[in-house]
């Protein structure tokens, strides 16, 4: 099932390099021949406009000019060996997926950028016309394909994601993996709420091995809200520490803040976490730490988590949740959470008070904290 409508400004590791270059290339999709409003394939043009400007020296932008473009091919922009010293990709502005699911099911990405080092991506919609697939999945009546992301960025530095808009995807958003210096900022992320779950929603989902994260002022909702994980669904894994998010609204999400990890083995870590001024207006568990995720009692020996959680700070965290446990911390048997902390919550079910669950939890609290605390 489902949604995202989010208004998004992450800002991890903050910074844009500015180049100073002695030269500065111009080029127009359409010139290379992208065809505005029309069924014909541009993604030729698109691939031209990229293999040019990365043979090109200095800063380069390439300009997509108003319009909506045709995309039935999987994309990928790739920095090997490029010679440019920064990318500005302006789209204005939409790239457009064919609505046939099938054209694009044999790739993981729809518009892919790899190994970039500079680029800014600005402006634009990435229309992934993914109804036809939803309508695919929630039948149960034929063999659908995974779906595909719709843009993705790997391996790569420097990067600045700005206004740009991601609609309908099939899959995930937006996927930013193995990558240093990211800025997202005024981005629109936006699905129908009755779609089935299209593993993109979460608003926003924290993987193994990010560190340094900032998040500030996301409208989240509906959808799963702010997730770090799920953690944990591996051996060995990349610690998650010091990630932020603060003054965001979540509105009738399934969760607000959420740690999850998986109920099998791991030398997974959480910490120094900090959740702050956030809004829950209906969210069902506002506040959550579950470590025992196993769908379907499935490949869990022991059912119980690896990862270890702590130094984690909820801060002024405040409206309603729709369910009556409004905090939740379900902790691993084998690594207690610890050094949880809460700090002026207020948070009430149906104008009534709220209450917490905790199981091997330990932490402390600061200032008001209703539901009161159940730390152990
Ligand atoms: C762009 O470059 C790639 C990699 O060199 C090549 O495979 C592709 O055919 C080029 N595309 C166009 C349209 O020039
Ligand atoms: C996009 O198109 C609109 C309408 O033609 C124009 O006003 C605007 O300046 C364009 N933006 C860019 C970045 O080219
Ligand atoms: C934690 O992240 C913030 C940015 O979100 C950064 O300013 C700070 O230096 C980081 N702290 C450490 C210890 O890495």
């Amino acid at each position: 099932m489902k949604i995202i409508i989010v208004t998004l400004s992450i800002i991890l590791v903050i910074l844009n390099l500015k180049f100073v270059t002695a030269t500065y290339n111009y080029y127009d999709v359409v010139n290379l021949g992208a065809k505005p409003n029309s069924n014909s394939d541009s993604s030729k043009a698109l691939e031209a406009a990229w293999n040019i400007t990365c043979d090109s020296t200095g800063e380069s932008t390439i300009h997509i000019p108003e319009g909506e473009y045709f995309v039935p091919k999987s994309l990928k922009f790739s920095g090997k060996g490029c010679q440019s010293s920064k990318i500005n990709f302006v789209i204005n502005r939409t790239l457009k997926a064919p609505s046939d699911f099938r054209v694009l099911q044999n790739s993981k990405t729809w518009v892919l950028f790899e190994h970039v080092n500079g680029l800014t991506l600005s402006g634009g919609v990435f229309d992934a016309a993914g109804a036809k697939l939803w309508n695919c999945k929630r039948s149960g009546k034929e063999a659908c394909p995974r779906g595909v992301e719709s843009l993705g960025f790997v391996n790569s530095q420097n990067i600045e994601i700005n206004g740009i808009t991601s609609l309908d995807s099939q899959l995930y958003h937006i996927g930013i993996d193995d990558c240093q210096n990211v800025n997202v900022k005024g981005v629109t992320i936006s699905a129908s709420g009755h779609s089935p779950n299209t593993d993109g929603d979460d608003c926003i989902s924290i993987g193994p091995g990010t560190k340094i994260l900032w998040i500030q002022d996301i409208t989240c909702g509906p959808g799963h809200g702010i997730s770090i994980g799920s953690l944990g669904k591996t051996l060995h894994e990349a610690k998650v520490h010091n990630v932020t998010v603060q003054t965001s609204t979540f509105i009738n999400t399934e969760n607000g803040v959420r740690i999850k990890s998986w109920g099998r083995p791991s030398d997974g870590f959480v910490s120094d976490v900090v959740f702050q001024h956030l809004t829950m207006e209906n969210a069902q568990n506002p506040i959550i730490i579950d470590q025992n995720y196993c769908p379907n009692h499935k490949d869990c020996p022991g059912e119980v988590s690896g990862v270890r959680i702590s130094d984690v700070t909820y801060d002024d965290i405040h409206e309603s949740s729709s369910t009556s446990i409004a905090v939740k911390f379900d902790c691993s048997r084998k690594h207690r959470c610890l050094g949880i902390k809460l700090k002026n919550i207020k948070l009430t079910h149906e104008n009534k008070q709220a209450s917490s669950f905790c199981n091997n939890c330990e932490g402390s609290t600061f200032g008001n904290v209703q539901p009161k605390s159940c730390f152990n």
